[in-house]
């Protein structure tokens, strides 16, 4: 098994599409197919708008497609030829039975695994790349045994992956490490190095960590509760910043500077979104509860809590500092991604602060460089979100021109931090909106001052720009 040829990737999402692309652009020795259920996501990945975006993956996808990277929906013939199987498929929060709102549902993985063990008649090595709960290995490789055909082989890995969104290529391309957990045996062991034989076509050995299944897939789970947990815990410090007159970024570069603490993952926010980090996090708090570490479940369920009241404490500061009442008041939201650079809205914060805010009554025109105008009403009028869907259209107006947005508006509201954000004329903008025109930046990306000279009350995250004269709080140190 040491000379992988064919490799399939079971799950054509925000993983395994640029996952594969970059493994078929750096092993032109190996044909890389990305089968998944959905015909319409196989249809955009072999067309020229893609399903996602990312920054450097079109060229990629377009240099390798139809020669060694093949998307299909064609999943059996995908696994019959397949030397090695990625398993990457989504693990959401289950949202029903047991675990509800904690545990990862685990269906999609299983059904994965039967597929395999149904129509496979070689040997293969089957690769855990979704992010799983500890253990998860174990069970499909007890599906894959239980259902084996003679002669017919598995090996299990744990190959979890650390890309982030908006940065994928650059990730995959130059990560951090590698990481493989396998069996301590062998076939093992031979499995482990046939995985890394494709890693080591672009990085280096030394980056390749390999270690038991277990440790592996609980590596990932606490790398994501460490990054979610430095959020929470500079934004847990931006509020004190607010209420005492420090400045969070100052905090963050004076921190961030100590060696041992490091500069990353310190920017303060209106909350972290994405699809993993929250459900990672309860993930592993569901797997506390199970093992019956109740004090370890808790630990880590704060980072989720801090992480609510960060979205409710920006959104309630909109609505203080509009005079405490946003009825049929126009705000612009600007960005809908959960960050820059992606069209991704899953679990983003702008869904949140537009749900507080249309709690209020206000009425919202949304623009977002990226996301689709059905992505944000879908997100909108999920029950979890609105219980009234025609409401929602009549507070809701989506916009493709920032500036469209802005017109009449009360205030505006950062919520992702776009590039493009920096660049408009705010002057034009200032002229544009209803006065005293607000700016609510929650993502720290504007020139302050330069606001202010235009005659914006800008408001921010973790830093008092100026008195509170509408919600009467004072700005002394308590
Ligand atoms: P995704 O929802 O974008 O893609 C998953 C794909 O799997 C979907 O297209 C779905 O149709 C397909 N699928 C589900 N069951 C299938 C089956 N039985 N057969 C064939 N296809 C099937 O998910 P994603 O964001 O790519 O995440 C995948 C996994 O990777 C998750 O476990 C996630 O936690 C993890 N992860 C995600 C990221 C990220 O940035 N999105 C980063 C690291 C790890
Ligand atoms: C994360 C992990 O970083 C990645 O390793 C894992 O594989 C998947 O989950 P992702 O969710 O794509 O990646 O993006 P990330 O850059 O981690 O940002 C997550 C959220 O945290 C975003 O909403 C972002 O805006 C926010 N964030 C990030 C902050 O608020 N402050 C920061 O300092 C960094």
């Amino acid at each position: 098994m040491a000379d992988v040829k064919r490799v399939c990737c079971i799950g054509a999402g925000y993983v395994g599409g640029p996952t594969c692309a970059i493994i078929a652009s750096k092993c032109p020795d190996i044909t890389v197919t990305v089968v998944d259920l959905s015909q319409a996501r196989i249809n955009e990945w072999n067309s020229d708008k893609l399903p996602i975006f990312e920054p450097g993956l079109d060229d990629l996808v377009k240099q390798c497609r139809g020669k060694n990277l093949f998307f299909s929906t064609e999943i059996e013939k995908g696994i019959k030829e397949a030397d090695l199987i990625f398993i990457s498929v989504n693990t959401p929060t289950k949202n029903y039975g047991i675990g509800k709102g904690r545990a990862a549902d685990l269906k999609y993985i299983e059904s994965a695994a039967r597929k395999i063990a149904e129509v496979a008649v070689s040997s293969k090595i089957v690769v855990e790349k979704s992010t799983v709960p500890v253990k998860a290995a174990e069970s499909i490789a007890h599906i894959l045994q239980a259902n084996h055909r003679r002669g017919v082989h598995y090996q299990v890995l744990s190959n979890p992956e650390f890309l982030a969104e908006g940065t994928a290529v650059k990730d995959l391309m130059y990560p951090d490490r590698v990481l493989i957990g396998g069996e301590l045996s062998e076939e093992g062991n031979r499995a482990i190095m046939a995985l890394s034989n494709i890693y080591q076509h672009w990085v280096p050995k030394d980056n390749i960590i390999t270690m038991n299944t277990w440790s592996s897939e609980l590596s990932k789970l606490t790398a994501n509760a460490f990054l979610a947990q430095r959020i929470s815990s500079i934004n847990a410090i931006s509020a004190v910043c607010e209420a005492t007159g420090a400045d969070v970024s100052e905090v963050a570069h004076a921190i961030g500077t100590d060696s041992r603490i490091g500069p990353k993952f310190l920017q303060a926010s209106v909350g972290f979104g994405g699809s993993c980090f929250q459900k990672d996090v309860l993930n592993l708090v569901y797997l506390c509860e199970c093992l019956n570490l109740p004090d370890v479940a808790v630990y880590w369920q704060t980072v989720i809590e801090m992480n609510e009241f960060q979205k409710r404490r920006f959104a309630r500061r909109v609505i203080e500092a509009l005079f405490n009442t946003v009825t049929n008041k126009r705000i612009a939201i600007f960005g809908f991604a959960f960050k820059k650079d992606t069209g991704d809205t899953r679990e983003s914060p702008s869904i949140y602060i537009c749900k507080y805010l249309m709690d209020e009554q206000a009425k919202l025109a949304i623009y977002d460089p990226k996301v689709d105008h059905e992505q944000m009403i879908s997100d909108l009028t999920h029950p979890s979100i609105s219980d009234n869907p025609t409401r929602v259209q009549e507070l809701v107006t989506l916009t493709k021109d920032p500036y469209e947005a802005a017109r009449s508006a009360h205030a505006i509201v950062i919520c992702t931090e776009w590039d493009e954000f920096k660049d408009y004329d705010y002057q034009k903008i200032y002229d544009s909106m209803l006065k005293p025109a607000f700016i609510f930046d929650g993502r720290m990306i504007l020139d302050h001052k330069q606001l202010q000279k235009i005659g914006y009350h800008v408001e921010t995250i973790g830093k008092r720009l100026s008195d509170d004269v509408h919600t009467g709080k004072s700005t002394s140190v308590p």
